[in-house]
């Protein structure tokens, strides 16, 4: 008794002399949604209820030019030019929030002209170079606190969970053995470490620059990033833990996209633990490591194949019929779900609403300063199965306030740097579910 009420005091006393630890919460900004219509439209005026929220946003996305390799704006016009300025509109609102950090972030998968050069640019010392000095340049000129590198890497094949050919394909696969994605990894990871340390090089040429890597979905860790060698030269690593199914990459079969733990039978690697997991284990710093919660929904088609449960993994026929919004296949943003969940009438004419199931699934994580429960591991999922005539049936994967939140408590539990929001335009940022704007967003930080 003694020793334990000594070991609280002792506790306590380490606490109170360590500040509280306040998570970094980086905000992503897709440009993409300046030119989408009506409700779906964001400008950069939009961004301001968000950004007490956030301690970095970060502007999405730059590319690179193909024969140059200098990193240059993906939209001149709207990004840098005259009329618009996005990049100044952007920046300029660390006048009104003088702690906010804001990045220029380059790749996210929005630079879609020749994805070859993401691997030459690594391969070739004048290439980094070129992209290196053209990249704080343009970061310098429009204000940028610091760069993120979004890189596009080839990304693991796609499998199916359950196939019904299960046997033979096994007997395919022995006998061709498995195609590699890339067959000059080594070198690009190689040339990923000498990226970050040159880039980070060039930024200290100034104080207070920062440098950060995202880790997009579906790219292989342990393939491309040598932890040891890049995690001190970057300020943060944003894991993008989402998207591990998506209608493209599996039309025929829809999953959880964005789980925090492995459920049953799938492949352990593809959650938010387990990428974390890699991170730690090569000797990441947890307060380092910021996990990415998506705020859009994929969808999959529904046909007479599919399993009445809505239970996944379950068969589909393709991506779901674009938002009125975001007039996208496959592609939701959060305030198009929720009003999915609700037909408030039951209008005559109106198609049913999507039924939502929450994974009664628990865990039990125990930090240094508290223990917290978490539940729904897996995430939720909302679907319709198809009418009569076979039409309609809709099984979406997405992303809602309390399970955003019961991400920021993972992240708090296993005391890392923070979470980041992919992207704020996705979150309801007009307020249209329930009248709160990007409840995602605020979901999320208040449970950090
Ligand atoms: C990532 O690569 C490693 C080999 O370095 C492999 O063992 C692992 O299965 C890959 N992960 C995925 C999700 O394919």
């Amino acid at each position: 008794m003694q020793l334990l009420i000594t070991f609280a005091g002792l506790l306590a006393l380490a606490f109170a002399n360590t500040p509280a630890p306040t998570g970094k919460v980086v905000c992503y900004y897709d440009s993409k949604s300046y030119v989408r219509e009506s409700q779906a439209r964001m400008l950069p005026l939009d961004l301001d209820p968000a950004l007490s929220f956030c301690t970095h946003l970060v502007y999405g996305y730059a590319g690179i030019q193909p024969d140059t390799y200098k990193m240059i704006p993906l939209n001149e016009n709207l990004d840098v030019d005259r009329s618009h300025a996005n990049y100044r509109a952007i920046t300029n609102f660390k006048t009104k929030y003088p702690a906010l950090k804001v990045l220029l972030s380059v790749g996210g998968d929005a630079d879609t002209e020749d994805q070859q050069k993401y691997n030459l640019l690594l391969e070739s010392p004048q290439a980094r170079t070129a992209f290196v000095n053209s990249g704080v340049l343009l970061a310098d000129q429009h204000g940028f606190d610091g760069i993120d590198l979004a890189w596009q890497f080839p990304r693991v094949k796609p499998k199916k969970i359950r196939s019904t050919w299960g046997s033979i394909w096994h007997g395919i696969k022995k006998t061709f053995g498995t195609t590699p994605v890339d067959e000059k990894e080594a070198e690009h990871r190689e040339g990923f470490t000498a990226l970050v340390r040159e880039m980070k090089q060039a930024l200290n040429v100034k104080p207070n620059r920062q440098l950060s890597i995202t880790v997009l979905p579906n790219v292989n860790s342990s393939v491309y990033f040598d932890v040891p060698s890049i995690i001190n030269l970057v300020d943060f690593v944003n894991i993008d833990a989402y998207d591990y199914f998506t209608p493209e990459r599996n039309p025929k079969e829809a999953d959880y996209t964005s789980p925090l733990y492995t459920p049953q039978n799938r492949n352990p690697l593809q959650n938010a633990d387990a990428e974390v997991s890699y991170w730690k284990q090569h000797g990441a710093p947890t307060t380092k490591l910021v996990l990415g919660i998506a705020t859009f929904a994929r969808t999959w088609k529904l046909d007479s194949d599919s399993e009445i449960s809505g239970v996944p993994p379950i068969h589909t026929d393709g991506p779901g019929e674009a938002g009125p919004y975001t007039k996208t296949e496959g592609l939701l943003s959060y305030p198009e779900v929720c009003a999915k969940l609700i037909n408030p009438n039951h209008q005559k004419g109106m198609r049913p609403h999507l039924r939502k199931v929450t994974d009664p699934s628990k865990r039990f994580e125990v930090s240094l300063t508290k223990e917290s429960d978490i539940s729904n591991t897996f995430g939720t999922y909302a679907f319709r199965l198809p009418d009569d005539n076979g039409e309609a049936g809709t099984w979406v994967s997405y992303e809602d306030p309390d399970t955003a939140a019961m991400k920021a408590q993972f992240v708090k539990s296993k005391g890392l740097g923070g979470i980041s929001l992919v992207d704020l335009s996705m979150d309801d940022f007009r307020g249209l579910c329930t009248g709160d704007k990007y409840p995602i967003l605020r979901a999320a930080k208040y449970h950090l």
